[in-house]
């Protein structure tokens, strides 16, 4: 059976003491259950919260990280050094990282190569632009980034990843995809890997949603049969809002 898992994306927010109310507040409402918990705080914060969630369930992750281990990358953070102080997973691909940063599919697949090579888990985004659902050309843009990305890896890599499906359109904006085209969209991200590798192993991906997820719409987002958790962005900055998202299992 897959996992189903929620992870907190906080994105450029949080200082370091706001960070530590932060985790320090999830822990105290977290309880153990079989839904998996991540949260991925910024750089700065990424030790100080490893050390608070030490001995907890709640796992910590980086927003990214540079394709090479270590060299003259100004301004760059490396596996290496994640790994250093107890991250054991990343967010590759996110849309804002694509967008803002250039990131195309073929650095991506450096960066992803980079991460399993030292055994770091990997939650890979990836989403339609709007153009591209107007255009009906939503699944295949989709169906391009997994590939372009992730179809050179062997089948036993994919026991580290797991896909983010976040339409460009429903972030941050207010504006969800229904659970119906959430849905849609999960199951055919799990055709195509049941036609490229095998059904079982297109079976264990946990496929999570991201895109204006709230306590409020959780539940149902959650209870289609492909859907196997959320990336949470705004609502993962505050942690009533973000447990109750974990508690909409
Ligand atoms: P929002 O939940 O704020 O729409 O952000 C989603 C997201 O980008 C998570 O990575």
């Amino acid at each position: 059976m897959r996992k189903q898992i929620v992870a907190g994306n906080w994105k450029m927010n949080k200082d370091y003491v706001d960070s530590e109310i932060l985790v320090s507040k999830l822990l105290s409402y977290h309880k153990h259950s079989s839904t998996e918990v991540i949260i991925a705080p910024p750089f700065t914060n990424l030790l100080a919260a490893v050390n608070t969630l030490k001995g907890s369930s709640i796992e910590v992750a980086a927003q990214n990280m540079h394709f090479a281990e270590n060299g003259a990358y100004t301004g760059e953070t490396s596996v290496l050094m994640l790994k250093s102080i107890g991250v054991q997973a990343v967010i590759l691909g996110h849309s804002e990282r694509r967008a803002y940063f250039n990131e195309t599919d073929a650095l991506l697949a450096k960066k992803v190569d980079t991460a399993l090579a030292h055994d770091m888990r990997i939650i890979f985004c990836f989403g339609e632009e709007l153009k591209d659902r107007k255009a009906g050309n939503e699944k295949a843009v989709v169906e391009s980034q997994i590939k372009n990305a992730l179809f050179h890896l062997p089948s036993a890599a994919w026991g580290q990843i797991v896909l983010a499906y976040e339409p460009v359109w429903a972030i941050g904006t207010g504006e969800t995809a229904s659970p119906n085209q959430a849905q849609d969209m999960h199951a055919f991200i799990r055709k195509t890997l049941a036609d490229n590798y095998s059904e079982a192993l297109a079976d264990g991906v946990s496929i999570l949603y991201g895109g204006s997820v709230k306590p409020s719409n959780a539940k149902e987002i959650f209870s289609k049969t492909d859907v196997d958790g959320g990336l949470i962005g705004g609502a993962s900055l505050d942690a009533a809002q973000f447990t109750d998202i974990v508690n909409a299992f």
